[in-house]
Formats: structure tokens, C-alpha cells, sequence
């Protein structure tokens, strides 16, 4: 580092950002400790570029268009209500890539437990959470704050606890936080439930056989991850989440009534505001892949807010590593009028190739024909 420093004009800053962010990692207190010193100012590595922050006043919020919000109720086959259901998850994941499901099955007490734990973990002494703190990516739980914290532009004002069933499919409850334990392990079982049906549903949205996705593995390889957004003191200045796609099949998102998540939509941000009892089923890029675009995998992102903290839950559903199975544009929907957009890929390959890009770059590029 120190003969670094000396090369050239831009380097003293950028050394200094390395050794901010370095400290920020060592302290493995997170965002959260951050916050509880008491700082009314946010620390220089979370604020965002000055370009992206001029380009914010591009974003006017928009009232007019709405999230569609879909009642899962009676979309067992055969029911009246399945081919209403299936016509408008096909149109909300053509146009928006994102929607609310309402009447989902999960009881909002599962929704609420899950949520309450997840805070607890964040809220318990640093001391515990620290025992989950690692960089490494092997750990089934790890605790930590900002995965990509060297490769992007500015640090998110976030916490997660991550919770990985992908490398083998279970979790034996000791292995998970005593904390949050129960909660979690209802809400995962349940969640890839709905997983399940969603998948169903989807499969005929796209016009295949009901058990099309479900026989692609696409609901194996889950990991749940359990944010804290901690309330920021200057919430213009930086993002929760910065806006990327995600880099799963589909994403289940539980989220608590603060408010904050985004989706872009006709290029304009709109509000996915909370809806109590709801889930928000989100399209990941291999689904937009698998569909040969039929589907979209938007970009969305999460705003700070001086009030919270705020609780999320994702549960990305990436589909199966071991045995490891190549995913591709489905045989059924390409044609010589309509040909692969995309190259076939394994999860393991999809995975890493995230891992390497700053969060936002979408994925869709790396394998895209
Ligand atoms: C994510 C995500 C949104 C949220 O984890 O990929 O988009 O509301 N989370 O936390
Ligand atoms: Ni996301």
C-alpha cells in the first residue's frame, strides 16, 4: 500500500476510501454500529457518486402506476379462479418482472415471527453476531454488512444475516442463530411451499407443462437472507440497496411496513409500498433467461429512511448446485422464428461470475448470445 500511495494524484483518496472501508470491515459491527456511536453525518463510503446523485432529480416519483397486487386464492388447478391467476402472474412477470401475492398462505404470524427474529439477531449484543462474522463464503450462516464492499462505488446502509441451503439442501437447527431459530426454520419451510406453487404457476404463464420449473430443480438451492436497514441520519445521500437485478430464478421478498424498496418500470422508480400480510415475488435474471426474455428481471433498489430500522427478508430461489444442473432458454420456447438469446450456464458458473462483478451490472450480459 504505501508505495501505492505514492503513484499519482488520485491514489491518496482512493487509499484513504481502502483504509475506511477496512476499518468498517474490522470492526464487524455493521452499519448498525455505526449508528449506535451516534453520528449524525454518514461516513464518506456510503455516500454516493456525485453523477448518480445529480441523476436523482431525473427520478420523479411517479402515483400512477401501481405494483400489481395478486390474490393467490383458488390457483389450485381446477379451482374457477387458476387460469385467472395464471393470465396475471404472465402479465405482471412480462411487464413488471415484480408483484405483491396476497392470500399466499403463509400466516401472517409465520411472516411476523420471521421478521421479529431476524430484527433480534441484529439487535442482540455485537459480541454474538460477531460469531457469525466471516468472510468466507463457504459458512452456511454468516453475518456481515455489504458483500461487494471493495467492488462498488459507495457501501449500502445496510446489515444481513445469510442463511446458504446451497450447498447442501437442509439446516440442522443448531446451525442456526439461537435467536432467530424456530422462526426461521417455519418461514423456510413454508416459503418454499409457495416457492413450489409459484413455480407451477409460472410454468403454465409460460405456457408449459405445470411441472416444467419444478422438474428444472428451480425451487432447490435457496438462501434466505435477513437485512437490517438501520435509520439513516441523511437518507439522500446514500441507497439501502443500490439498484442491481437478481441473480436467481425468483426471489420471495418479506418485508416489514417501513417502506423503501423501488422497482424501475418504464424507466421510472415506483414505490413497492408495503401491503400488510403480502409477499413480493420477484423475477431473477435465470428466469428471465430460462424464459428467453419472455420474463423480465428489473432493477429495483431500496431507499435509507431517517425512520427503521427496516427489515427485509429475500429468499432467492437459484436453483440446484449439487448435482449440478445446466440451465438454459427452455427448448419449448426457442424456434428458428425465435432463437436462444442466451448461452446455457450452471448455477456454479452463474454464481461465481456474480460474485465478480460490482453488484448492479446486470448478469444477463455475461451470458447473453
Ligand atoms: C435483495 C433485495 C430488497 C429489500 O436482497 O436482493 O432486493 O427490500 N432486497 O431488502
Ligand atoms: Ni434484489
Amino acid at each position: 500500500m504505501d508505495n501505492l500511495s505514492t503513484i499519482g494524484n488520485s491514489l491518496p483518496e482512493a487509499y484513504e476510501r481502502t483504509k475506511d472501508l477496512k476499518s468498517f470491515e474490522e470492526s464487524k459491527a455493521g452499519v448498525k454500529g455505526i449508528v449506535d456511536s451516534g453520528v449524525l453525518k454518514i461516513p464518506k463510503i456510503f455516500v454516493r457518486p456525485s453523477d448518480e446523485l445529480a441523476e436523482e432529480s431525473m427520478h420523479i416519483p411517479s402515483d400512477s402506476l401501481q405494483v400489481p397486487v395478486i390474490d393467490l386464492g383458488g390457483a389450485e388447478s381446477g379451482h374457477d379462479q387458476h387460469k385467472t391467476i395464471v393470465s396475471e402472474i404472465k402479465r405482471a412477470s412480462k411487464e413488471w418482472g415484480l408483484f405483491h401475492v396476497v392470500n399466499h398462505g403463509i400466516p401472517v404470524g409465520v411472516l411476523d415471527s420471521m421478521l421479529d427474529g431476524t430484527r433480534m439477531f441484529h439487535e442482540q449484543d455485537v459480541d454474538v453476531k460477531r460469531e457469525f462474522y466471516t468472510d468466507g463464503r463457504m459458512k452456511k450462516v454468516k453475518y456481515g454488512s455489504n458483500v461487494d464492499l471493495y467492488r462498488s462505488k459507495a457501501a449500502n446502509w445496510r446489515d444481513s444475516l445469510t442463511i446458504s441451503l446451497q450447498i447442501s439442501d437442509g439446516i440442522e437447527p443448531d446451525e442456526l442463530p439461537e435467536i432467530c431459530r424456530d422462526s426461521t426454520l417455519e418461514y423456510i419451510n413454508q416459503v418454499t411451499k409457495l416457492a413450489q406453487t409459484l413455480f407451477e404457476l409460472l410454468s403454465e404463464a409460460l405456457d408449459l407443462e405445470p411441472h416444467r420449473l419444478g422438474d428444472m430443480e428451480c425451487a432447490k438451492g435457496r438462501t434466505f437472507i435477513g437485512h437490517y436497514y438501520p435509520p439513516c441520519p441523511e437518507p439522500e445521500l446514500t441507497l439501502g440497496t443500490s439498484k442491481h437485478t437478481d441473480p436467481s430464478i425468483l426471489t420471495i421478498l418479506l418485508q416489514d411496513q417501513i417502506g423503501g424498496l423501488q422497482v424501475l418500470h418504464k424507466n421510472q422508480y415506483i414505490d413497492v409500498n408495503p401491503l400488510p400480510g403480502s409477499l413480493v415475488v420477484n423475477i431473477g435474471d435465470m428466469l428471465q433467461i430460462i424464459s428467453n426474455d419472455k420474463f423480465i428481471s428489473p432493477d429495483h433498489r431500496v431507499l435509507t429512511n431517517q425512520v427503521g430500522p427496516r427489515i427485509s427478508v429475500a429468499g432467492f430461489f437459484t436453483g440446484a448446485t449439487i448435482p449440478e444442473i445446466i440451465y438454459g432458454p427452455i427448448k419449448e420456447l426457442v424456434s428458428e422464428e425465435n432463437p436462444a438469446k442466451y448461452k446455457e450456464f450452471s448455477v456454479r458458473e452463474y454464481i461465481s461470475k456474480f460474485f465478480l462483478r460490482p453488484i448492479g451490472r446486470s448478469g444477463l450480459d455475461e451470458f447473453r448470445l
